[in-house]
């Protein structure tokens, strides 16, 4: 398994290129088998989790072409079977969403339960229940879940859906099975982050009637059959996020090329009250910073979109260990998402965790030691405490790394950081 060597201490400075989103492109994928008629998207990320839910996708008949810088042409004509295996999708959860498209289109599918980062128990509970009211009969056996249209029907029918808690990929889910089905969906309490406003955009493009996407309240008039259509994913806010945070902790001048600003409000906050300059320019970001030790730690709880990402709790968490000030972190979403605690602690971070909160002493002098990544964002989080560690880091099985972070390493290296892969 590969490591990343990294020697800390290095400020950064220049630029960086901010890939497609990976929460965008995924469920952007799995909208490909909406349409008998070949679907381009550009700017996919070069990542895991995208080659995966591709060998998924063409494990279904799909016939995927892949073109210059980050183009890809999805033809989902043959669509030939309707299942999801369990060695495609236990590494990752986000295969749920060819549940929507599968049923919307073909009236049946059989997906294996999900795997994905082990941040909690993660039950796919209220996807099923969604799809139940618009008409879909559900089993779960054998470790799958077995859906089709229930007697009588020949699509799924529209229906008011409301979710017990706000779900990414269960909205985006409801959002794919609606698109199709007869008559009108209405989904309350819906997500409302970029990436959901980006798929809806992606199935406007296709033909499909959706209004309100961005705000908790989406509204789908199902259409008969979708096209095909050319469609660019959005930047990805939570690479930016995580490079605004590695600028933060180390000190630096860096452009982040293509990061939308307006969809980092949250975090952005938390940032110039840190003590962090953040510059929105034309095409991007520009991130200064005179380094954590000179930074004031920032209390943060996550919550939805537009709220603090939990997709940001852990990197943010790093630069919090060594800035001044103590601070207090409290995740609200995920029950399991402090496991990059513990590793933190091995270079020296003074952190106590009590259930969801998180107490950080700051102003720790980090020690460059072996640690291990738990999962994706806790990875980030730990390249980003090895950049402000005194000596060397390594940090083992980055492959969960890999599969949200397009070549992490050789942005970072780009702008000075002392960073190698060392393949195993
Ligand atoms: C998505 C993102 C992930 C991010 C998360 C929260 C993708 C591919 N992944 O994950 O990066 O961390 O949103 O912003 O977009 N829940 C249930 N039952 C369900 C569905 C969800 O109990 O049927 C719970 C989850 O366990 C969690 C909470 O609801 O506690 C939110 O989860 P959800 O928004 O669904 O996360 P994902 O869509 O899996």
């Amino acid at each position: 398994m590969d490591q990343l060597i990294i020697t800390g201490g290095h400020p950064l400075n220049g630029s960086i290129e901010i890939a497609g989103a990976k929460n965008a492109t995924l469920p952007e994928l799995c909208a490909a088998l909406l349409a008998a008629e070949p679907v381009t998207l550009t700017n996919v990320p070069a990542l895991q989790d995208v080659r995966t839910m591709l060998r998924l996708l063409e494990n279904m008949g799909v016939n995927v072409t892949h073109g210059d810088d980050g183009c890809v042409v999805l033809n989902a004509q043959a669509v030939a079977n309707l299942e999801a295996p369990y060695e495609l999708v236990k590494t990752m959860r986000a295969s749920i969403l060819v549940l929507g498209p599968l049923l919307a289109r073909f009236g049946r599918a059989r997906v294996s339960l999900p795997g994905g980062c082990a941040i909690g128990s993660r039950p796919v509970d209220q996807h099923i229940k969604g799809l139940q009211a618009m008409g879909a009969h559900i089993e779960v056996a054998h470790g799958y879940i077995e859906a089709r249209l229930s007697d009588g029907l020949t699509r799924l029918k529209g229906a008011r859906i409301t979710t017990d808690m706000v779900t990414v990929t269960g909205t985006e889910n409801f959002m794919m099975a609606a698109v199709l089905a007869d008559g009108e969906t209405v989904l309350e309490n819906a997500a409302q982050e970029p990436e959901i406003t980006d798929l809806a955009e992606m199935l406007i493009a296709m033909g499909a009637e959706i209004e309100g996407h961005g705000t908790s309240r989406i509204r789908i008039h199902g259409v008969p059959a979708l096209t095909g259509c050319l469609h660019q994913v959005v930047a990805d806010r939570i690479e930016a996020g995580t490079f605004l945070c590695a600028v933060g902790a180390t000190g630096g001048d860096v452009v982040l090329r293509h990061a939308r600003g307006d969809h980092l409000d949250a975090v952005i906050e938390k940032l110039l009250e840190a003590g962090v300059e953040v510059m929105r320019e034309t095409d991007g970001l520009r991130v200064k910073s005179p380094g954590a030790k000179a930074l004031v730690a920032q209390s943060f709880r996550t919550t939805e979109y537009p709220g603090f990402p939990t997709d940001m709790q852990a990197q943010f968490m790093a630069m919090n260990v060594v800035a001044k000030g103590t601070s207090t972190v409290v995740e609200t979403i995920f029950e399991n998402r402090f496991m990059h605690v513990q590793e933190l602690q091995r270079l020296g971070a003074h952190i106590t965790v009590d259930g969801k909160t998180a107490v950080i002493q700051g102003g720790a002098a980090l020690s460059g030691a072996h640690v291990m990544a738990t999962d994706l964002r806790a990875s980030a989080s730990l390249v980003i405490a090895g950049l402000v560690s005194d000596g060397e880091t390594a940090v083992e099985r980055v492959y969960h790394l890999d599969r949200g972070y397009d070549r992490m390493e050789v942005k970072l290296r780009g702008v000075g950081a002392r960073i190698e892969r060392v393949r195993a």
